[in-house]
């Protein structure tokens, strides 16, 4: 049997620092949930002590996944590695995960410390993990940067402290494949108890060599990749999970290993991390983006009718994207429709799927054929709506091009219609007045994505907006056959999440807790934690 590589996703936490990224509890659950479907060895949940709702997230994901091993990050400190066992130690399988940088320049300029200080604090802390978790990952943060005789004094004294995985970050994403190769073989060779712990390959992007590098590192006897999906992370972002496990699935020839990955649910887990987020996928991107199976050029496109093999190196559907050409219409029944949800991989209570099958009905009303696009879109919008606090019942908007325009709304509260009309410079602008008028809560609109969810003149148009108040920032999205309509079914579905969030008991002690931790981290964090 080929040898086991274990993949370890940081998306909620190295993917989920990286900005405009950020999710709240119950999304980093969803994705938490998702990443278990996908087949995931080790979730890092978070940076426990980073802050309240770090934790708490942490904590709810530990409390749900099923199978896979959950980590907290934890700075080589006894608070942080405190707060990570605290938020990890009702998983079923808890890590808790350290770090120390042991390169000269982070232990000169960031941690004023030397060499033999530092060892210390390995020796220390992870001595202290281990007295609390049997699972121990350490990190040598800015491995690629580090001496290796140091390096490998540092492994040792992990390992003979209780470190169950060693990690060789390239942190600053400087490395290239040979040198990764050279590390890892050199670390192999010279540390005596090295077959104590597996070896783990983290590396960024910065000089798109995050995946050729973790390969390497593959290749030379790493066995666990940390990696995130869609390659989300600081600065460039770290290696890509979907790159890496088509790696080695399609050239299996010359990398044979296996992973626990489901590629099938690859598509899905990008989605739903883009509609999250709220941030796109690049067309051009690698296995996810849209464009990443589609044959344009007349000789590729003759090729592939030949022999499908001549362009393609994998099919669609080993990353779970349908090529089913069944279109559902007005005259599809539920039976049809149901069976296409669960071939995109839906599973819904019979509640959700008769709310779903409603708007699909209401949706052939007004566009003759839909799309499995068409239909993942409907599903997700759909989500979005669930916790509905205002609703739209019905808007008129009178614009054209010689005029200011004028849009007249009326929403839907506890059973109540609330109605009010507002004028702007465009009909989007008039109609997001008129709703903060009605719903008598201002918000600053901080970003508005229109796009059609299909290629044709019919396309339903899909709205991601992201709103703010004091509270925070909120996504929301809409979709209609209607631009109009998708603009303001997805401003209330943020501004419902905006609304619920200020009115939680929980959030004005949150936001307190949140300002005295970054106090903490202003005042003299770098003196109390040395870093
Ligand atoms: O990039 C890095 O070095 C990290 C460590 C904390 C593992 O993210
Ligand atoms: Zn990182």
């Amino acid at each position: 049997m080929a040898d086991r590589v274990y993949i370890f996703d940081t998306t909620l936490r190295d993917g989920e620092q990286a900005p405009g990224y950020s999710m709240n509890l119950e999304e980093k659950m969803k994705m938490a949930r998702t990443l278990e479907l996908l087949g995931v060895d080790i979730i890092e949940a978070g940076f426990a002590i980073s802050s309240p709702g770090d934790f708490e997230s942490v904590r709810a994901i530990a409390s749900v996944v099923e199978n896979a091993t959950v980590a907290s990050l934890a700075r080589a400190l006894r608070k942080d590695i405190d707060a990570a066992w605290n938020a990890v130690k009702e998983a079923k399988k808890p890590r808790i995960h350290l770090f120390l940088a042991t390169s000269d320049i982070h232990l000169e300029y960031k941690l004023k410390l030397t060499r033999e200080a530092a060892l210390e604090r390995v020796r220390e802390n992870v001595s202290y993990a281990r007295s609390l978790c049997d699972d121990i990952e350490f990190s040598l943060e800015d491995a690629t940067r580090t001496d290796l005789d140091y390096m490998c004094q540092v492994v040792q004294t992990a390992i003979e402290c209780g470190a169950t995985t060693i990690n060789l970050p390239d942190t600053v994403g400087y490395a290239i494949p040979q040198e990764i190769m050279n590390m890892v073989t050199y670390v192999r060779k010279n540390v005596k108890d090295i077959d104590k712990a597996v070896i783990s390959m983290h590396c960024h992007n910065d000089l798109g060599l995050a995946v050729a590098n973790t390969i390497s590192g593959i290749q030379a006897g790493a066995r666990q990749v940390e990696c995130t999906l869609c390659g989300i992370g600081e600065r460039a972002g770290n290696a890509a999970l979907e790159e890496i496990a088509m790696l080695l699935r399609t050239r299996h020839d010359v990398l044979p290993y296996e992973t626990g990955i489901n590629t099938k649910e690859i598509s899905r887990s990008a989605r739903l991390l883009s509609s999250t987020t709220g941030v796109k996928i690049f067309p051009s991107k690698a296995i996810v983006g849209a464009n990443a199976f589609a044959h344009e050029s007349g000789i590729h496109q003759h090729g592939m009718m030949a022999n499908s093999r001549t362009y393609e190196i994998m099919t669609p559907e080993s990353v779970g994207v349908s090529q089913t050409s069944l279109v559902l219409g007005k005259h599809s029944g539920q039976h049809a429709f149901s069976r296409k949800l669960a071939e995109l991989g839906y599973t819904v209570t019979k509640e959700e799927e008769d709310r779903l099958f409603a708007e699909f009905k209401k949706t052939c009303d007004r566009k003759k054929n839909i799309s499995d696009k068409d239909i993942v879109a409907l599903v997700e919008s759909t989500e979005e709506s669930n916790a509905q606090i205002w609703s739209l019942e019905s808007f008129v908007v009178n614009s054209g091009n010689h005029m200011d325009s004028t849009a007249c709304i009326c929403l839907k509260k506890d059973g109540k219609t609330y109605k009010d009309v507002a004028i702007g410079t465009g009909p989007v602008y008039a109609s997001l007045r008129a709703v903060e008028k009605i719903i008598k809560h201002p918000f600053s609109l901080d970003d508005y994505q229109l796009q059609a969810v299909t290629e044709r003149k019919d396309a339903l148009g899909e709205v991601l907006v992201k709103v703010s108040d004091a509270t925070g920032t909120y996504r929301g999205r809409g979709v209609s056959t209607d631009v109009i309509e998708a603009s303001i079914l997805s401003t209330l579905a943020a501004v419902n999440k905006m609304l619920t969030e200020s009115e939680s008991p929980m959030a004005k002690g949150r936001s307190a807790s949140q300002m005295s931790f970054e106090n903490d981290m202003l005042l003299g964090h770098t003196d109390k934690a040395g870093l």
